[in-house]
């Protein structure tokens, strides 16, 4: 048994979860977690909201509300999104708690009396009009490196390439849309990222053959354009004030205390419950930990340079990420998801319309991993109608009806197998291990389509027995055939779990059976679950495991959710 650390990117707190977030680290996160869990691993799964900034600031301003009070309520709005999707994290924190500010301070004292920290006279973008200075991402510009012209003054979201809001050619407020905007001269702390690359470049090379390319190339990219000293503190209010004389009417930058969030927000949940939970346990000497980080790939040059830099840079025994699984992005109806066009599938209006588990298995089999992947309703409903109502509702409800209608409702009893049941168990225990191997490597996809592949199995497994046409002959091997294929609901639903958790619990319980998440997926042999029904248990039909779309609600999602221009 190994002690997993799972942590998906800290969302921010202004923002709005679409599809896109969902799928771009928070739902294979929690994939990750719950299949770990069921492989009889230790979890700690760590979420929560990503509150400092301009963002927060400018966001409560519209809204008319004090930061906290903005805050604190849309850390619940989120928290009650992550909910109703069903992600187990251990804990929901935040990265403005009393924890992160104390370990965000422990790890500022201790760069800076290692020497990385320096002080530096900077020039910022002030608005007259606006009456601030603007920092990084409400600057627009075109990008100096790639000719992108939306590109934020934080970074381009076209090329990766993390910018200063300086760098911007044609600069604008972005809160304003004013260009009357003036360099004003003071002082900041800079983290000297040259100074630590040594130390950070020996710890990288540990992690080529691990990582994936899509987080690799990235980390490798921004070494080879060189590292530059990063500014870590704003001239704003809200945020942590800056422990340094001369500095206290600064805080730090957002970038600085996100990522020490998932250590503050551990934190949190440990001093929840001190007598049995020890953040230090995780983060500290971690040898017996394996750390994953999920996130999308503009967040990857934070999480595989900046973010270690700085832990490194402390000489304190911090964990840092044994694996990075970084995803591309998806496009909804060949587009942009906007908030303000009004277009795309958010969070809650997903729910509003289909059950968790439609969206975690449209979204976990076509997750982006190693490029861009796309939302539309056409292959959204194509999927939920053949996998997911065509492939595995089709045949728990066949089953369970057959047997109801033919035999009653009590599992029908075990006899001896044959070759159609060998080799399908065969079959399926080759897709079973695959599946493991994937999930264990962290490839959604291809994991994705071997348990698409296990419940084809059970399909052609009824079709080529037709226990219909055998019973009218033989009515005991027609109800043996009918245990298999109870077994087989029983086993499908276990393996559904770590992806559609609610479909799993609810095939689970016309079983009259629960899921036991430890290790129910440790060393999974078919040939042993398949005799779990022995025969004589209870069990009930119950309803369609999903609904059909038809082409006219296709239709009215479109033009509800707006579709590309
Ligand atoms: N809030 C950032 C985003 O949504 C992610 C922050 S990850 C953290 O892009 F680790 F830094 F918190
Ligand atoms: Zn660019």
């Amino acid at each position: 048994m190994k002690k997993i650390l799972v942590t998906s990117a800290l969302p921010y707190i202004n923002g709005v979860p679409h599809l896109g977030h969902m799928v771009g680290c928070l739902l294979p996160s929690d994939v990750y977690a719950r299949f770990m869990r069921m492989m009889g691993h230790e979890v700690l799964y760590i979420v929560g909201t990503d509150e400092h900034g301009t963002t927060s600031e400018v966001g409560a301003l519209k809204a008319g509300m004090d930061v906290q009070a903005y805050c604190d309520m849309n850390h619940e709005r989120h928290y009650k999104t992550y909910k109703d999707f069903n992600l187990s994290f251990d804990y929901f924190g935040r990265t403005s708690s009393e924890q992160n500010k104390e370990i965000t301070y422990q790890i500022f004292e201790a760069l800076d009396k290692n020497g990385f920290i320096e002080e530096r006279e900077v020039k910022q973008v002030y608005s007259i009009d606006d009456k601030m200075f603007l920092a990084d991402r409400y600057i627009t510009g075109t990008c100096p490196y790639c000719g992108y012209e939306k590109a934020r003054g934080d970074q381009c979201e076209n090329c990766t390439k993390v910018l200063e809001p300086t760098d911007l050619i044609n600069p604008k407020s972005s809160i304003s849309g004013s260009t009357n905007l003036e360099v004003r001269t003071s002082k900041h702390l800079f983290l000297n990222l040259p100074k630590i690359e040594p130390k950070l470049r020996e710890w990288l090379k540990t992690k080529e053959a691990f990582w994936p390319d899509v987080a690799y190339s990235i980390a490798l990219k921004w070494l080879k354009e060189g590292l530059q000293p990063r500014c870590i503190t704003r001239d704003l209010k809200w945020g942590f004030n800056v422990p340094k004389k001369g500095y206290e009417d600064k805080v730090f930058y957002v970038w600085f205390d996100a990522p020490i969030g998932y250590i503050g927000i551990t934190k949190q949940w440990s001093d929840e419950k001190p007598e049995d939970r020890n953040w230090k346990d995780w983060w500290f000497e971690g040898n017996d930990v394996y750390y994953v980080e999920f996130m999308g790939k503009d967040n990857v040059p934070y999480h595989s340079i900046t973010f270690p830099a700085t832990l490194l840079g402390t000489g304190m025994d911090f964990k840092k990420v044994d694996y990075l699984k970084g995803f591309s992005y998806l496009t909804y109806e060949g587009g942009k998801f906007s908030k303000s066009e009004n277009r795309g599938v958010f969070a809650g209006d997903a729910i509003s319309e289909f059950k968790a588990d439609y969206w975690r298995y449209f979204l976990m089999s076509n997750v982006p991993e190693s490029s861009d992947s796309s939302f539309t309703f056409d292959l959204f409903s194509g999927v939920v109608n053949k996998d997911l109502n065509g492939v595995l509702g089709n045949f728990v409800s066949r089953v369970l009806k057959m047997t109801a209608s033919k035999i009653g409702n009590t599992v029908p009893a075990k006899g001896a197998f044959e070759t159609l049941e060998n080799e399908m168990i065969k079959n399926l225990q080759t897709h079973v291990d695959l599946y493991l191997k994937y999930m264990n490597e962290l490839e959604f996809r291809k994991a994705l389509a071997e348990l698409r592949a296990v419940w084809v199995e059970g399909n052609n497994y009824i079709t080529a027995s037709e226990p219909w046409t055998v019973i009218k002959e033989d009515p005991k091997r027609a109800g043996a055939i009918l245990n298999v294929c109870i077994n087989l609901i029983r086993i499908f639903a276990i393996l559904n779990f770590p992806v559609m958790p609610e479909t799993a619990e609810n095939m689970l319980a016309r079983l009259n059976l629960k899921i036991d998440e430890r290790s129910g997926l440790k060393d999974f042999n078919v040939s042993d679950e398949m005799v779990f029904f022995k025969g004589g248990e209870s069990f009930e039909v119950g309803e369609a495991l999903f609904e059909r779309i038809s082409p006219e609600r296709v239709e009215e999602l479109k033009a509800k959710y707006g579709s590309a221009k």
